[in-house]
């Protein structure tokens, strides 16, 4: 891995100088320079201003781009420029255009319009990554190369006759043979039996529900082959440059087609792009999980938020922008969440095109704006916390998450369309945020000693070695709780028969004989007071002792909550959708046994984290509320350089980092 250079936080946003006449350019840097922005990602979408024409390469104006910023300190992450094929390509090659299920071409006029199996795409793709690379490997300004953008945001499926010959190539790469891949899709039903290699296709559209491995593996081949791109362009980049490699991931509940635990080894430095659903009042919790997730997916390593935005974007039903303050909150709880560098989509907002309307940092009308303030502010602040860079969070918790269980619980024909991958884990991330509690939201086959509590949210599939894994930390000593529907399939979507919840039953010490799930709007009671809707199951409590049963619904009487004790340790069983009141009680009682303890004792809507290194720590605390807040915390607080002893007290809507002095260094300490 190559390492990052640099020692402060990085801070700027995807620079497209293209879009402007030169004489704009001096004026973006000077307002750079005023902003305090240190980094810019260049050229993301230039391909066709870089190849006019095929084969011929014109670099002239971004050799001038790139000189004027490093002459104003402005460092380059630079864009390989593959994002988005010029119209030359397809026209050439109408063959690299990719297809939807049904047969329809997405055509060029957009962006992605390309193949992601395309022979055609990847030659001429890799040329132009070795003509880039080639020029500008020895730039003083680049600092980071940054492979295409957003792989597989719009492109990820594609269904055309060319996908369809690398998805046979790759199903013969995983079965070999034809009677394990017959036996692994269960090809025995409804005569699906295959008899050639050249009969299997994409799952096309079908008169009914395709076969669900079948589809399974199509979302597995489509997310490798997305990665296959990644991994072609870093081999390029590798012979050529020698500073470090990313590429922006969409780590979110938004975008679900990339399983980037696998991408994570393909990059130096894991950077993720995140937008708010800013209609959402609950949004930043939304915002916390992506960047907990993030955190996951970097193996707990500092990472960078590559994308997100100053106020509104353009893509959502009603854009709604951000109030002030809201920008610098939304920023610094990714640093509080591991980031060591915030930048945004775009630094000027586009005078033409179909993102005109999103956000910048220079918005349309110039600087003497909210926006801009806000974003010299947070150049400022910044700046103030140059010292958390490269520290870690500290976590107690752990969410398994795994892209190929919500690829497979949320396929077709199952027992109830309000089983969803994202509701339980929101639901608990939720009640964790609220508790004061970071999580580390990472893949089941992870390390899971030193974790104080292992939540399992709607794990549907579960291979044998995860849980396994999760039972000997059980055994240890260690407190898990999973969700309905889990463990109910292996890795071929196969059912594990016996009783569900299958993979967990043992650890779980119960047996479901059936589902019940709820009609639409249905509701039911657990004899302690809580109320749940969507699922319930008929368990039966073998080994496990019952915390609470229905009182009403199918099954009066039956177990809802159930806690098995394995080792040391306990498995906790939660059969039934409970309300958010029922799960903040839940994760209560969940933290109380584990003995997890906030980042700090902070009052409902104020988010607490906290970054460490080897001899120092830095409490995080966001304050969400309208209203001023109190919290305990001793240490000098970055943001104002003032000095708290003992207590802080953070205004509404604003922002604390404190570097925390050790509680017996309190007593000596004057207010100044
Ligand atoms: C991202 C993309 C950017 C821009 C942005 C708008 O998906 O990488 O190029 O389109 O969204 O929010």
């Amino acid at each position: 891995m190559r390492r990052w250079q640099g020692d402060g936080i990085y801070f700027g946003g995807d620079y497209n100088p293209e879009q402007w006449p030169e004489e704009t350019w001096s004026e973006d840097v000077d307002l750079m320079r005023q902003a305090g922005v240190n980094l810019v990602s260049v050229g993301i979408f230039s391909w066709a201003l870089l190849e006019p024409t095929p084969g011929r390469f014109e670099f002239g104006w971004l050799d001038r781009v790139l000189d004027l910023l490093h002459d104003g300190g402005v460092q380059v992450d630079l864009a390989t420029a593959t994002a988005s094929p010029p119209p030359w390509l397809a026209r050439a090659h109408p063959q690299t255009l990719p297809r939807r299920a049904g047969g329809a071409i997405l055509w060029p006029g957009g962006r992605q319009a390309y193949c992601p199996s395309s022979p055609v795409f990847r030659e001429r793709s890799l040329e132009l990554v070795r003509a880039v690379a080639g020029r500008y490997a020895e730039h003083p300004a680049v600092v980071m190369w940054h492979v295409s953008n957003e792989l597989g945001c719009h492109n990820v499926h594609c269904y055309c006759d060319v996908s369809a010959e690398a998805f046979r190539g790759w199903l013969r790469e995983r079965y070999g043979d034809l009677d394990r891949l017959n036996d692994a899709w269960g090809t025995a039903f409804w005569s699906q039996r295959y008899g050639d290699w050249a009969e299997i296709n994409p799952p096309r559209d079908a008169p009914t529900f395709a076969n669900p491995t079948q589809q399974l593996d199509f979302l597995r081949f489509s997310s490798d082959e997305q990665r296959a791109q990644l991994r072609a362009e870093r081999e390029v980049l590798q012979t050529l440059v020698r500073q470090p490699i990313t590429t922006n991931f969409m780590i979110g509940l938004g975008v679900k087609y990339m399983d980037y635990h696998s991408w994570a080894s393909d990059v130096d430095l894991v950077s993720n792009d995140h937008y708010l659903t800013a209609a959402d009042p609950q949004a930043h919790l939304g915002l916390a999980l992506a960047a907990d997730h993030t955190r996951g997916v970097a193996g707990g390593d500092p990472w960078l938020l590559m994308e997100h935005s100053t106020s509104a974007v353009n893509w959502q039903p009603r854009n709604v922008a951000k109030l002030p303050g809201q920008m610098r909150r939304n920023s610094l709880a990714h640093v509080a969440r591991g980031a060591d560098g915030v930048l945004f989509f775009q630094w000027r907002a586009s005078r033409a095109g179909a993102e005109k309307f999103h956000s910048a940092l220079v918005p349309h009308a110039g600087p003497d704006t909210k926006v801009f303030r806000e974003v010299c502010q947070l150049g400022a602040d910044l700046r103030a916390l140059a010292e958390v860079r490269g520290s870690r969070v500290d976590a107690d918790v752990a969410i398994l998450f795994d892209w190929e269980a919500w690829w497979g619980v949320e396929l077709d024909s199952h027992p109830s369309a309000d089983v969803t991958y994202a509701d339980r884990l929101n639901a608990l991330y939720g009640s964790l945020w609220r508790a004061g509690v970071t999580a580390d939201i990472v893949h089941p086959s992870t390390d899971l000693n030193g974790y104080r509590l292992v939540l399992v949210p709607t794990l549907y599939l579960v291979r044998d070695a995860d849980v396994a894994a999760l039972h000997r930390y059980v055994e240890a000593g260690g407190t898990a709780a999973v969700t309905y529907f889990s463990g109910i399939v292996d890795a071929d979507d196969h059912i594990r028969l016996g009783g569900y919840p299958g993979a967990f039953r043992e650890l779980l010490g119960v047996r479901t004989e059936e589902f019940f799930p709820l009609r639409e709007g249905e509701q039911v009671h657990l004899d302690d007071g809580s109320t749940a809707d969507v699922w319930t199951e008929w368990v039966h409590p073998d080994a496990a002792e019952v915390l609470a049963s229905y009182t009403d619904g199918p099954l009066p009487g039956v177990p809802a909550l159930t806690r098995h004790r394995v080792g040391d340790g306990a498995a906790w069983y939660v059969g039934t959708r409970l309300d958010e009141p029922a799960t903040d009680r839940l994760v209560a009682r969940l933290l109380a046994e584990a003995d997890v303890r906030p980042a700090a004792p902070a009052p409902s809507g104020v988010e607490v984290v906290r970054r460490r290194d080897a001899d120092r720590t830095w409490l995080f605390a966001i304050n969400h509320t309208d209203t001023e807040v109190r919290l305990p915390a001793h240490g000098v607080e970055l943001l104002t350089g003032g000095y708290c002893v003992g207590e802080l007290a953070l205004p509404a809507g604003e922002v604390a980092v404190v570097r925390e002095d050790r509680p017996d260094a309190v007593a000596v300490k004057e207010v100044p």
